[in-house]
């Protein structure tokens, strides 16, 4: 069987809903903030499904003893923000999973050459091999940052078929780029655009959402 990249779009009308309150260019910063929180909770909450590590046990009822599956606290979880954009689907992400470790990584494009450079590397040296690793960024335009980042996350030893993206708006550049690399790679975003302007600008898109996030 041919290993393939899976990107999911959730219809979900939570989903639906705090997206187009993200892509409404009216949205003041305080609202638009909210949304990409919630987006990031309900996103999370769909990528957890089967991915997530769990445990069979046996707890004892007021009645009787009964099977019960917890969620394994010996794996670890990690969440991979990307700055400055990623920290607003953190927080919605953070409410499901209090448990993950948080390795910020900081991210900025080139506005000539769109290039990712990197900034701010928290991540270990070494991760765990059986780490679950949940990565958050808004946008998936060129593809530049989130190749980045998965390339320092597999230097480290993160499995790419362990590991999970958030976004919102994912575009075709990014999701062939992350295919031709990472074909085991799951993707959970609120909607998949078209297209990439030369500005790399995502149309329709949201606009700058680090910009719209923190109002600057
Ligand atoms: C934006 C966005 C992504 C990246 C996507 O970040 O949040 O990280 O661009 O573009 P790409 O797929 O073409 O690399 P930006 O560089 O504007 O930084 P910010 O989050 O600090 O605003």
């Amino acid at each position: 069987m041919t290993v393939q990249l899976r990107v999911y779009v959730p219809p979900h009308p939570l989903i639906k809903h705090w997206l187009a309150v993200a892509r409404d260019a009216a949205t003041p910063s305080v609202l638009f903030r909210s949304a990409i929180t919630e987006l990031g909770r309900w996103l999370t909450y769909e990528a957890a499904r089967d991915w997530l590590p769990t445990i069979e046990a046996t707890v004892q009822s007021p009645l009787d003893a009964c099977p019960a599956t917890f969620i394994n606290p010996e794996v670890p979880v990690a969440v991979v923000p990307i700055l400055r954009a990623g920290l607003g689907l953190l927080e919605g992400a953070q409410t499901l999973l209090p448990l993950a470790s948080i390795y910020h990584l900081g991210l900025v494009r080139d506005e000539q050459t769109l290039e990712a450079r990197c900034y701010l590397n928290k991540l270990p040296e070494k991760f765990d091999p059986q780490t679950r690793v949940l990565v958050t960024d808004p946008m998936l335009a060129t593809g530049g940052s989130i190749m980045t980042a998965m390339a320092e996350l597999t230097q480290r030893g993160v499995d790419p078929a362990l590991t999970r993206i958030v976004c919102v708006v994912a575009a075709p550049p990014a999701l062939q780029k992350l295919s031709a690399t990472y074909p085991g790679l799951i993707v959970y975003t609120a909607t998949i655009d078209e297209t990439v302007n030369d500005r790399g600008f995502i149309v329709p898109g949201l606009g700058d959402a680090g910009d719209r996030i923190f109002g600057t």
